[in-house]
């Protein structure tokens, strides 16, 4: 069904509820260490304030589980934004009641305020309807540019979304969704996708989704070392799930049924730990000794998985190839990072680590698209709706 965008609704002298994803990580004394989150809201907020809205910004941080936590109070969020705006975003020290209402009613167009975290309420993560309502009540209009967020059913991503009439996409959300689609719905071929990360378990669904829809599929991180044992090869003390043999076995089988192909590392870094400053080697991943672990993509890998990459149309990277917050394992990563960045492919990558890799690879810039969403783009690659975007339909 047709989700509006911000652009096909009036938001002059309305009062816009725009819920964003401002879940940005601090350091322990409020300062923001990333504010990647923030800026990529701003056009959203420019636009509404060029149009007159009267702009109501709501967001969580962190999971306060329903309790004030002054250390996950929005504030920092309100200077920082009034920074980069270049014009005051004021604060109000809650998100619903009659104070919020009043200040709410009296902004006057072009104005905003950012509501404190909504899940200081219990209310929100559970749906409440009458916490839902509260939130309603403030606003005429509600927009919704958290992708991030969308794959929660929360009341300010889906409660207050049914409650008012005149609802649509932000900017990032419509930017997020068509480049999305774009990878997954109708994709240049071949489609190249490239799975990292420690666990196969956290990534059950989303291989068994991939594995439908593209042509290939790239495996490296600690969850690789799963799939070859359940090829038969010894991975010494690397990290294994023993419980999860039989469903790498089960993916392998239906990649090979859909012939896609897929491609597990034929060499790795192995070393006898994971300090800091520890030796370590090249070994073909048939030869790890039984007290190493492997810990990196070895060359050999890196040069077949880049080459591979060159000759993709469409690119879906999530989850490293190693340990790649420490020198001796990061070479894999950034290595394919590198070639997803110099491929013409449309590349998307997705997830706080894949996210964090390409940027400490410089290569953002050259990515076709990088996504805020860590848990929502997980969830859209398993083939999910994301309810905070159904919501949004009319
Ligand atoms: C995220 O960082 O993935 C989003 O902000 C959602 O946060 P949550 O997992 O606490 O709901």
């Amino acid at each position: 069904m047709a989700i509006k965008s911000i652009a096909d609704l009036d938001l002059f002298n309305k009062r816009v509820f725009c819920r964003f994803d401002f879940n940005v990580p601090l350091d322990g004394n409020g300062a923001i260490k990333d504010d990647t989150r923030i800026v990529r809201a701003l056009p959203t907020i420019r636009y509404a304030i060029e149009k007159g809205a009267r702009l109501i910004l709501c967001s969580h941080l962190g999971r306060p589980k329903g309790t004030v936590k002054p250390e996950l109070s929005l504030k920092p969020v309100a200077a920082r934004l009034s920074q980069l705006l270049g014009q005051n975003v004021s604060f109000v020290s809650d998100c619903v009641g009659p104070e919020v209402l009043l200040v709410v009613n009296n902004l006057h167009s072009g104005e905003m305020v950012l509501l404190e975290n909504v899940r200081f309420h219990s209310e929100e993560t559970k749906n409440d309807p009458n916490f839902s309502a509260q939130l309603a009540e403030l606003a005429d209009v509600y927009i919704n540019d958290a992708f991030g967020t969308a794959h929660r059913a929360h009341c300010s991503t889906v409660g207050i979304a049914e409650l008012l009439k005149e609802k649509g996409a932000g900017l990032l959300m419509k930017e997020e969704l068509e480049n999305l689609e774009k990878a997954f719905a109708n994709p240049r071929k071949p489609v190249v996708g490239i799975i990292g990360g420690a666990k196969v378990s956290d990534k059950i669904s989303v291989l068994k989704n991939i594995l439908t829809k593209m042509d290939m599929v790239l495996i490296g991180g600690g969850m690789a070392n799963t799939f070859l044992k359940a090829e038969g090869l010894e991975v010494g003390i690397s990290l294994v799930e023993n419980d999860m043999i039989a469903i790498a076995k089960e993916i392998m089988e239906i990649a090979s049924a859909r012939k896609c192909d897929f491609c597990l590392p034929k060499d790795v870094i192995v070393a006898l730990g994971m300090d800091n400053g520890v030796e370590s080697k090249v070994t073909s991943v048939d030869k790890i000794g039984l007290k190493e672990m492997a810990l990196d993509i070895g060359p050999v890998t890196t040069r077949e998985f880049s080459g591979r990459i060159q000759k993709a149309g469409t690119i879906i990277w999530n989850g490293p190839m190693g340990v790649f917050e420490q020198a001796a394992f990061k070479k894999g990563t950034m290595e394919i990072a590198k070639a997803v960045a110099a491929s013409k492919a449309f590349s998307v990558v997705g997830g706080g680590d894949s996210v964090r890799a390409v940027i400490q690879a410089g290569v953002s810039e050259k990515i076709s698209y990088i996504s805020t969403g860590g848990g929502a783009f997980m969830e859209f690659l398993e083939g999910k709706a994301l309810p905070g975007v159904v919501a949004l339909e009319s």
